[in-house]
């Protein structure tokens, strides 16, 4: 069986490592001798990895390869940036040539990103003959709404979704919205989160960061020799369009920051969007805003981070403020307090389960709620099927799927779990 997995911007890179890992070990497992206990009839999986290049830096893509343990991308399309129709009919016309030349049996797309919706369009209309035969679409991180449609995402994720012929869901909203937009039930597939997995994997990695001490948030250690534990401060993440994009907005958000950067260091990995917009807009700022972290630091602005120290800093924060999906999950399995910078999100599963609260992005808004979580302590309580098999199941199924079938075929056969 031939898989073709696509990765191209920052967020899908922990949530593709998993299922990567889960196919070697599948085809570890097909090697070890028949008291291993295999099925004979598995078949070795050939996977495929290609990278759009959406993201390109070091910063936002290759720190993530080496961190993660992510083979070199089989092929690279390097897209780069561009307008959402540029950079996307540039994917799909790289994508479209790849696909006829390897012939998968099976294509991967996670997340919500161009490069997501792109090569799942593409894929839905290849035909391999003249009897309209193409892989299948296997979505994972299906079924999620925001229900706002001027997010791009938004609109990615229901493009996806309906193009899928199998959909991988992180939560139960998930499986609702897909039903109540008529998506049949034997494509849907709860399965869990494939972030979650990866963020198991190397939550332990991280306590071997030096980030913290990097940015000198470490306490002095102690005469008694015991450890030096991090200082309070908290974690700051911005780069939705509607948050940084307008003027006024991104101003109210630092606003709304100025009592909490008082209190404790507010430390704000920035986004390549974001710092172009901090340095392009002339924001009424004072002396909240400071990149030097030499005197009174108090909101710091530095690089993005690699995924091993985003973790470290994450999980040692009093709190994480963000307009990022992935970091209201990823907080939520910490047990971090997490204020989401949003009118609305499409993970209601963080809110009612997990450490979430929405503050909007007015100042008074965030201030609110920065008030409502900060010293606040949560008990463990994560959602269904977050325990770090999810790429295993999901693995599972495609090989269930394929099993005894030699060739992709025009018509879907998904199975339910
Ligand atoms: C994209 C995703 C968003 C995801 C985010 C994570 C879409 C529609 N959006 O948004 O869902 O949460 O990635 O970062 O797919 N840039 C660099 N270096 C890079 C990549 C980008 O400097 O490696 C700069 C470019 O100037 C580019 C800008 O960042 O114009 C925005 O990048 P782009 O891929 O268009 O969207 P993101 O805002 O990153």
């Amino acid at each position: 069986m031939k898989i073709l997995t696509v990765v191209g911007a920052r967020p899908n890179f922990m949530k593709a490592a998993p299922i990567i890992a889960a196919i070697k070990q599948h085809n570890k497992g097909l090697q070890a001798p028949p008291s291993g206990g295999h099925e004979p009839s598995r078949k070795t999986i050939q996977h495929v990895l290609v990278h759009t290049g959406q993201h390109y830096d070091d910063v936002m893509s290759d720190s993530f390869f080496r961190d993660l343990n992510l083979p070199e991308p089989d092929v690279h399309l390097g897209v780069g940036s561009g307008s959402h129709a540029a950079q996307t009919a540039e994917i799909m016309r790289k994508f479209e040539g790849v696909v006829l030349a390897e012939r998968p049996e099976i294509v991967i797309v996670v997340g919500d990103v161009n490069s997501t919706m792109a090569c799942a369009l593409v894929t839905a209309k290849i035909s391999f003959d003249s009897g309209g035969t193409r892989p299948l679409i296997a979505h994972v991180e299906a079924g999620l709404r925001s229900r706002d449609r001027s997010m791009p995402e938004e609109i990615n994720r229901i493009l996806t979704d309906h193009l899928a012929d199998l959909l991988f869901v992180t939560e139960s909203s998930g499986v609702d919205n897909l039903m109540r937009e008529g998506i049949a039930p034997e494509k849907i597939h709860y399965v869990g989160n494939t972030m979650i997995d990866s963020l198991l994997s190397f939550r332990e990695k991280a306590d071997s960061s030096r980030i913290l001490e990097a940015l000198g948030l470490l306490s002095a250690v102690p005469e008694n020799g015991s450890p030096s534990s991090p200082l309070p401060y908290a974690l700051l993440t911005l780069h939705r369009p509607a948050n940084v994009d307008d003027r006024e907005t991104l101003q109210g958000i630092f606003e709304g920051l100025d009592e909490l950067a008082s209190q404790m260091p507010v430390i704000f990995p920035v986004h390549p969007r974001t710092r172009k917009r901090i340095d392009g807009f002339s924001l009424n700022l004072g002396k909240i805003l400071h990149s030097n972290s030499a005197e009174n630091p108090k909101i710091r602005l530095i690089e993005p981070c690699g995924y091993i120290d985003f973790i470290c800093l994450m999980k040692n924060a009093r709190l994480v403020l963000t307009d990022s999906g992935g970091i209201q999950e990823e907080t939520t399995c910490l047990t971090v307090p997490c204020v989401t910078i949003r009118e609305n999100t499409e993970r209601p599963v963080t809110l009612i389960h997990g450490t979430n609260i929405l503050a909007g992005t007015s100042a008074i808004g965030i201030r609110r709620a920065i008030n409502h979580q900060l010293g606040k302590e949560f008990q463990r309580n994560w959602p269904e099927k977050w325990d770090g098999n999810t790429a295993d199941r999901i693995v599972e199924i495609l090989c269930r799927l394929r099993e005894g079938e030699t060739t992709s075929s025009k018509e879907p056969a998904a199975v339910s779990t």
